[in-house]
C-alpha cells in the first residue's frame, strides 16, 4: 500500500501591506481537511533592510527568490527572529550565509534552545527582549510579545512608521481558500478557525490563565499605534478586523478548548489516501 503525498505548498507572490514593507506568502495545505494555512514572514525596506522570519525549508527556494527579489542580500542589514520555531526559522542559516552585513536580532533563550540545530554567529547577534527597541536607521522598532505564542522566546515586532505589527503566531486560522481574505471569511469560521488554532496548535495554557490579566496583556498590545496585523499564518488584518481579532483573543480564557483531531481521525486520513498497490 502506497499513499499519495501531502499536497505541495501553494506559491503565492509576495504582497505589499505599507509603505517599504512586504509580506512573503506561502500557503500549505491542511492535512485531511480542505482547508489552507498561511506561513508568513516579512520584508522591511527602510534604510536598513528587515528580514522579519525566515520562511519554511519546504518553500526554501521560492522563498529566497521572492525575498531577493525585494533587496540584495547584500543590502539586508537585520534578520529579525521572532522565535525558534521551524516555521520561523527555516531559511535561517541560507540566510545569514547570503546576507553579510545582516545582524541577526534574536535573544539569550533563543541561543539556549535552538543552538542544537543552528550554528549562532555570536559576534554577528544583537539580542532584543520583550519591550526593547533597536534602530534601523530611519525608524526604530520595538519587540512586543504578542498575546498569543508557543514560545517563551517570542517578540513581535512594531513599526511605528508605518503601524504595522508582525503577530507573529497570533491571529492564527485556517482557510477554506488560500486566497480568501479575512474579509470575506465567514465570522463564525474565523472565530472557530482562531480559537483551534490557539488552543490546539499554539497556546493550550490559555484555558489556565487569569482572564482578566490576560485582558491587561490584550490591552496593551492593542494600545499600540496598530493599522495593519501582518503574521505568521492569517491573511493580512486592517481596519475593523484589528478590534474584532483582538475581541476574539481577549476571551479565550473563558472558552472551553476544543475537541482536537485524534487517532480516529488519523485512521480516517489513511485510509482516504491510500492507493492500492497496481
Ligand atoms: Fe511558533
Ligand atoms: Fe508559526
Amino acid at each position: 500500500m502506497t499513499f499519495a503525498p501531502v499536497a505541495p505548498t501553494i506559491a503565492v507572490p509576495p504582497v505589499k501591506i505599507a509603505s517599504d514593507t512586504y509580506v512573503i506568502q506561502q500557503v500549505q495545505p491542511a492535512l485531511g481537511q480542505p482547508l489552507f494555512v498561511y506561513i508568513n514572514s516579512m520584508v522591511i525596506l527602510g534604510e536598513e533592510p528587515v528580514i522579519v522570519d525566515t520562511g519554511t525549508p519546504a518553500n526554501r527556494k521560492q522563498w529566497l527568490e521572492d525575498v531577493f527579489s525585494l533587496v540584495e542580500p547584500e543590502d539586508v542589514r537585520w534578520v529579525f527572529l521572532s522565535h525558534d520555531d521551524v516555521d520561523h526559522t527555516g531559511n535561517l542559516d541560507q540566510v545569514m550565509t547570503a546576507c553579510p552585513n545582516a545582524k541577526l536580532v534574536c535573544n539569550w533563550a533563543m541561543v539556549e534552545r535552538h543552538t542544537n540545530c543552528f550554528d549562532f554567529p555570536i559576534d554577528r547577534c544583537r539580542w532584543v527582549m520583550h519591550d526593547e527597541s533597536f534602530s534601523v536607521g530611519d525608524r526604530t522598532l520595538h519587540a512586543v510579545r504578542p498575546p498569543v505564542y508557543d514560545s517563551p522566546t517570542t517578540r513581535g515586532l512594531f513599526d511605528p512608521t508605518t503601524g504595522v505589527y508582525w503577530g507573529v503566531d497570533s491571529f492564527a486560522t485556517p482557510l477554506p481558500d488560500p486566497h480568501m481574505p479575512i474579509a470575506d471569511l465567514d465570522p463564525e469560521f474565523w472565530r472557530f478557525g482562531m480559537t483551534l488554532f490557539a488552543f490546539g496548535a499554539v497556546s493550550p495554557w490559555l484555558a489556565m490563565v487569569d482572564h482578566d490579566k490576560f485582558g491587561r496583556l490584550v490591552d496593551t498590545v492593542q494600545g499600540l499605534d496598530i493599522t495593519t496585523i501582518a503574521s505568521c499564518h492569517s491573511p493580512v488584518l486592517e481596519g475593523p478586523l484589528i478590534p474584532q481579532a483582538f475581541d476574539q483573543i481577549r476571551a479565550f480564557p473563558s472558552i472551553s478548548p476544543p475537541p482536537l483531531p485524534d487517532q480516529s481521525v488519523l485512521d480516517q486520513i489513511i485510509a482516504a489516501t491510500a492507493v492500492p498497490e497496481a
